[in-house]
């Protein structure tokens, strides 16, 4: 029963540690950066959102009745060893019992009402936490989890959609709903201070919701293992004012301000095989990678592998796969001209 619950306490918390103050580890970024981008409170116990609250009171619930067993049966245990010892005066035989109708009755009824309560609270928290349909006035933002980032849809409030990756920027207090696919395997989309886990899944449609109460950064992290690079699918909310929003919106959907300085970069885009994987609006169609119209308004690189600066940013075009090995963006072996000229044409994608 204890190992029982106990299971039941730590499936609830997820594989991953998630301890106060604790930051995701991510692939080393070596040379490029000493900020830790992804340093954050991923605890469960530091709710944010009702569906996050639901699931902490039921884990303290779980936590607090395993304790109860696990203090009432260790508590006999001890006793039981120090009363029943084997003493210096032989005692003889100690008395024998067969059978006890009151005690057999105790620890069959007793475990029955706990396994019946924990039972009607998760299925209370499950109802709580796993929506039939958007709440009211709900954002409506479509995820696809891809190996390994993650793109969102969302609608602007003038109904056009913005496209973007690996961050998310939301207002505060309205209900966020979520649409999840996946575009290859199953993911798992996990902000735990948000909502619990809700698996992406390729040909399937799952939804999950929150409804941040602050503003701030919620980290997360996708939770069903992926492909070798799954512990750099990392999740980024970012809870913003309701005006902010609208003018992070704004911004996504303006079109890109032409620099002298991306012009090079520009055509080497369109030359080399950049534009079969990356949209840029009005440049490129491509949809197998991020879309990076407005690359330079996010924080990170290759889904929280590093952060996001001019440095990485030419790291990572250099050689993807010595920031974040495995994935599927290949190196194009540039020389150096060429890649400082593409580098400083996604520096304009603001
Ligand atoms: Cu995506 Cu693990």
């Amino acid at each position: 029963m204890f190992v029982l619950s106990v299971c039941c306490l730590v499936g609830i918390q997820g594989g991953h540690a998630a301890t106060e103050g604790s930051a995701i580890v991510c692939a080393p970024v070596g040379q490029h950066s000493a900020v830790n981008v992804n340093a954050g409170d991923l605890n469960i116990f530091h709710s944010a959102s009702p569906p996050a609250h639901e699931i902490r009171e039921l884990a303290w619930l779980v936590f607090g009745i395993s304790a109860g067993i696990f203090i009432v049966v260790e508590g006999v245990l001890i006793w039981s060893i120090i009363r029943f010892r084997k003493r210096k005066v032989d005692a003889g035989e100690p008395l024998q019992v067969f059978g006890s109708n009151p005690v057999e009755l105790a620890w069959t009824i007793i475990p029955c009402i706990i396994v019946l309560v924990l039972t009607l609270a998760t299925v209370r928290t499950i109802r709580e936490v796993e929506l039939e349909s958007a709440p009211a006035g709900a954002l409506e933002v479509d995820v696809i989890g891809h190996q390994w980032w993650w793109e969102y849809r969302l609608p602007a409030p003038s109904g056009a959609i913005v496209v973007t990756a690996n961050e998310l920027i939301v207002p505060v207090g309205r209900p966020i709903w979520l649409s999840l696919r996946s575009a290859d395997v199953i993911h798992s989309w996990w902000v735990p201070r948000l909502a619990g886990k809700t698996d992406v899944i390729p040909n399937h449609l799952n939804h999950t919701w929150f409804q941040a109460e602050a503003e701030g950064t919620y980290l997360g992290q996708c939770a069903e293992y992926c492909g070798n690079q799954h512990a750099n699918m990392l999740l980024r909310v970012r809870v913003v004012s309701v005006e902010a929003f609208e003018m992070w919106c704004a911004a996504q959907l303006a079109p890109q301000v032409a620099d002298a300085s991306g012009v090079d970069g520009r055509a080497l885009f369109l030359e080399l095989a950049c534009m079969n994987c990356h949209a840029i609006d009005g440049v490129s169609k491509g949809a197998f990678g991020p879309n990076l119209t407005h690359l330079m308004s996010r924080e990170t690189i290759g889904a929280g592998a590093a952060p996001l600066n001019p440095q990485t940013l030419r790291a990572w075009i250099d050689d993807p796969q010595s920031i974040k090995e495995g994935c599927n963006m290949p190196s194009l072996k540039l020389e150096a001209s060429q890649l400082d000229a593409v580098v400083a044409y996604l520096l304009t994608l603001k």
